[in-house]
């Protein structure tokens, strides 16, 4: 149903117009890129109202561009946030959003499934800065022995990579209320079109935007949404840090943002196609995918998400030279990293995002040298079916 109250869009409608006013005449439909480090200042007297806190006029890039505000604008909206900040990427509005939150002598619980990258940022530069990171299990089980007076944050992913398990998001905002906690979610794989976290009570969401948000493994982008309060202080750290996001890759990012409610739709759709057909492929031995009844997270699934979105993954009978094999014949599917785009994508999981993690890391994430990572995209589901069947015949 149309409505022309803003407050009442739905998803499709605020990927195309939120953030953006285009009534008028000569009003361009698209927001133009603002390709401009700096800005002037009217006099010395706005200069020093600048200075001051007084103005919101925009000086430098790296602390804000009119571009950029507009994607900001969209992304709050579609996530149901008072404000976002959108950042060079996924890892730049994490660490920004991390350090936002945490300071030296205080800890974190979070899931252990993590996107590698996120996990390594833990391991390895955290605790650098003085940060203790805690991991628990997806299930949250045992959270209550790992939170102490230094607990600052709760972090949690869902669904996770590359298994694709749930975290229950009741019982983490239960969890975090309990203990007093800032809960922050990254919504990468889901995206704001399955799940709404900050309607449940996260406190901030994070987001590779690399991925479904732009949806055409064009750029490299992120995102974190929440109230107006977090995100001046992740702004804060983009600002410090240097994370900003390149004015051209808001104008990419927000042409793709235009489709993304009927990308995860239909990608999702042949994803079910997919895990369908290898679920009864005699070579597969397992397949993960949250939208099969056989997956150990699928009620959860139906009641938590909107949709079972498009990534999924495999398990090969034959193990890692089974996996190889098949990398290595897909014509179709592309063998590549990253994931949410328009062409659909194959990754080994141990040579990608898991690389470098120990045998024990790998165990504990789920991951077997022959799980194979699926990112579907929007190719004819009977061409990609097709190309399944001839690379594991
Ligand atoms: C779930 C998830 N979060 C964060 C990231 C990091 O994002 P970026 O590569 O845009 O820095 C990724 C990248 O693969 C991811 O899959």
């Amino acid at each position: 149903m149309r409505s022309n109250n803003r407050d009442h869009w739905g998803d499709a409608t605020r990927a195309i117009h939120s953030g953006e006013e285009k009534h008028g005449i000569s009003v361009p439909i698209t927001t133009p890129i603002t390709r401009s480090s700096t800005f002037t200042f009217s006099s010395t007297a706005e200069m020093k109202r600048w200075a001051e806190g007084k103005s919101k006029a925009y000086i430098y890039t790296r602390y804000g561009n009119p571009t950029l505000a507009v994607a900001e604008a969209k992304l709050a909206e579609l996530e149901g946030g008072e404000d976002a900040v959108v950042a060079a990427s996924g890892m730049a509005a994490i660490s920004s959003a991390l350090l936002a939150v945490v300071k030296s002598g205080e800890e974190i619980i979070a899931t252990r499934q993590l996107y590698g990258g996120t996990y390594r940022l833990m391991r390895d530069i955290l605790p650098r800065l003085g940060i203790r990171v805690h991991h628990l299990e997806a299930e949250l089980e045992g959270a209550e022995r790992l939170v102490n007076s230094n607990t600052r944050a709760l972090y949690i992913e869902t669904p996770t990579n590359p298994t694709l398990r749930l975290v229950d998001l009741r019982k983490a905002i239960e969890l975090a209320r309990r203990h007093k906690l800032v809960s922050l979610i990254d919504n990468t794989f889901a995206s704001p079109i399955l799940q709404k976290p900050l309607a449940m009570g996260f406190d901030i969401v994070v987001h590779s935007a690399t991925k479904y948000l732009a949806g055409h493994h064009d750029l490299i982008a992120g995102a974190a949404v929440g109230s107006r309060a977090w995100m001046g202080r992740v702004r804060d750290m983009i600002i410090y840090l240097g994370g900003a996001m390149d004015p051209g890759a808001a104008f990419l990012l927000m042409r793709g943002l235009k489709t993304l409610e009927v990308r995860v739709r239909r990608q999702g759709e042949t994803a079910m196609t997919v895990a369908r057909f290898l679920s009864r492929h005699p070579k597969v031995s397992r397949v993960h995918y949250p939208g099969l009844p056989a997956h150990p997270d699928h009620r959860l699934a139906k009641r938590q998400m909107g949709g079972f979105g498009s990534m999924l993954a495999f398990d090969l009978r034959g193990g890692l030279p089974a996996a190889r094999r098949f990398c290595d014949r897909v014509r179709v599917f592309l063998l590549a990293a990253s994931l949410g785009g328009v062409e659909s994508l194959v990754v080994l999981p141990i040579y990608t995002s898991h690389y470098r993690m120990s045998r024990e890391e790998l165990a504990a994430a789920g991951v077997q040298p022959g799980t194979v990572r699926v990112s579907v995209g929007l190719e004819d589901p009977g061409d990609l079916i097709a190309d399944l069947k001839q690379a594991l015949a």
